[in-house]
Formats: C-alpha cells, sequence, structure tokens
C-alpha cells in the first residue's frame, strides 16, 4: 500500500464512525442489494481492454475487485483515504490473486500525474465531501484524466419520490446533513460542469432502501488542454 502525507485529516469515514467500519461490508450486501448497483456502474463505464482505471473512495474495494474479476486487462488502481479500508479491500484482493494497485491518500490531493487514466470510477464517495472539497475532487479527477478519459459516479441523488426522500434523513443521520444536502438536491452535475468536464448527464436513478442512488457520466474532451 503506497502512502501518502496530507494536511486534512478530517474526512468522514465509510459509516460515519471509525467503530462501524468492520460491519461495512454487510451493511453495503443489505443496501446495495448484492452485488446489483455497483454492477449498474461497471456496466455503464464500458471498461476496454488494456485501460488504466481509477477507483476514487475504493472502501472495501468491492468495486475494484469486481471490475478485474470482469476485466481481468484493465490496470486498476484503488484509492481511498481510510487505512482501515484499505487494509481490508487489500486483504480481500490477496484473497482471490486480484491484481490491483491500493493507494492511501485523499482524494483532493491525488498522487498521479495528469492525463493518468482512460476511466474514473466512484461510488458513494461525493456526499461525504463538503460542497468545496466536492469541487477539489472533480477538478482533480478532471486533471488525472487523459483527453477522451470518463468519469462514472454512483452516489446519492434527488430522491425520486416522497418515500426516498424519507428513507435518506437516515443516511443524513449517519454521514451528516451539510454534505449530503448537495447531492440530494441533485447539484453534483453542478460540480462536474464547473470542473469543465463536457457531456455531463445522470444516466440512471435507482430506488433504494435508503434512498435515490444516481448514476453520472462526464467525459473531459479529447482536445481539453
Ligand atoms: C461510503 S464509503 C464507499 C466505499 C466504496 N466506494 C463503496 O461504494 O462501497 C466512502 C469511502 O470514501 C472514503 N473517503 C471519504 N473521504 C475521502 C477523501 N477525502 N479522500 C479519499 N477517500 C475518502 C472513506 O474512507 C470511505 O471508504
Amino acid at each position: 500500500m503506497k502512502k501518502q502525507k496530507t494536511d486534512h485529516e478530517n474526512y468522514v469515514s465509510a459509516l460515519g464512525y471509525h467503530w462501524l467500519t468492520p460491519f461495512y461490508d454487510s451493511f453495503m450486501r443489505f443496501a446495495g442489494r448484492g452485488n446489483l448497483l455497483m454492477q449498474a456502474l461497471v456496466a455503464q463505464a464500458r471498461f476496454e481492454k488494456g485501460q488504466q482505471v481509477l477507483d476514487l473512495g475504493c472502501g472495501t474495494g468491492a468495486l475494484a475487485i469486481m471490475i478485474k474479476h470482469d476485466f481481468p486487462s484493465v490496470d486498476i488502481v484503488a484509492l481511498d483515504c481510510d487505512r482501515k479500508m484499505l487494509s481490508i479491500a487489500e486483504h480481500k484482493a490477496n484473497q482471490i490473486g486480484a491484481d490491483i494497485q491500493f493507494d492511501l491518500a485523499f482524494a483532493e490531493k491525488l498522487p498521479y500525474p495528469d492525463d493518468s487514466f482512460n476511466r474514473v470510477v466512484s461510488s458513494l464517495l461525493f456526499h461525504h465531501l463538503s460542497w468545496e472539497h466536492k469541487k477539489q475532487v472533480a477538478n482533480e479527477i478532471f486533471r488525472v484524466l487523459k483527453p477522451g478519459g470518463e468519469l462514472h459516479v454512483m452516489d446519492w441523488g434527488r430522491a425520486s419520490n416522497r418515500l426516498m426522500r424519507c428513507l435518506f434523513f437516515a443516511v443524513q443521520l449517519i454521514d451528516g446533513f451539510s454534505n449530503t444536502r448537495d447531492n440530494v438536491s441533485g447539484r453534483l452535475i453542478e460540480v462536474f460542469n464547473e470542473a469543465e468536464f463536457s457531456q455531463v448527464n445522470q444516466q440512471q436513478s435507482l430506488n433504494t432502501v435508503f434512498g435515490t442512488l444516481a448514476l453520472y457520466a462526464a467525459v473531459k474532451a479529447a482536445d481539453a488542454g
């Protein structure tokens, strides 16, 4: 696991409290209907042979492992700022012999050169970030994507009905109201547009027991400087 020194130690851990980390995978099996929701994100990203892929806020590695399993020829790097989550991810990947590079770093300051990746994917990271940090992370993703590269994000979005909005209060109680408000207002689109992505759009919305998940896509234009 590569390490990076950071000056930003305040982050919202996976389930809001570090003591809940060991229960994350069981929780996600229930909330994420097995792997069904992540499969929707993988299908949307349309990975191709030999691509360089970054999974941002990888948590316990479920998405990175799924991508490597389905597309063995992609090179995948998975990044998270929580050492405990990453060590669970690394252990799971080692157990099945999945060749994934795990990096400990903050998404606001990515330890990669410009134009490094064909795809950046991210599941359930953005609702952990303040408005300013959402914008910083979007800018960093834009920087590390190759021209023509694509961003695919799954995160909490505008609730599709009143029931979904009520259910989402549970997430807000755990992860905090200030960071999650922008998500449920549908403002992630704005964040990606401000970072100069093209073709920013919401491709799908999926109702879950904790509210509505939105799947976004955005492109770094092939002629981006
Ligand atoms: C809800 S979990 C999602 C994990 C995984 N992507 C998934 O869908 O199961 C959010 C993850 O984002 C990580 N995270 C939060 N803030 C971060 C930041 N600023 N930089 C990198 N990772 C961050 C947390 O440590 C946590 O593992």
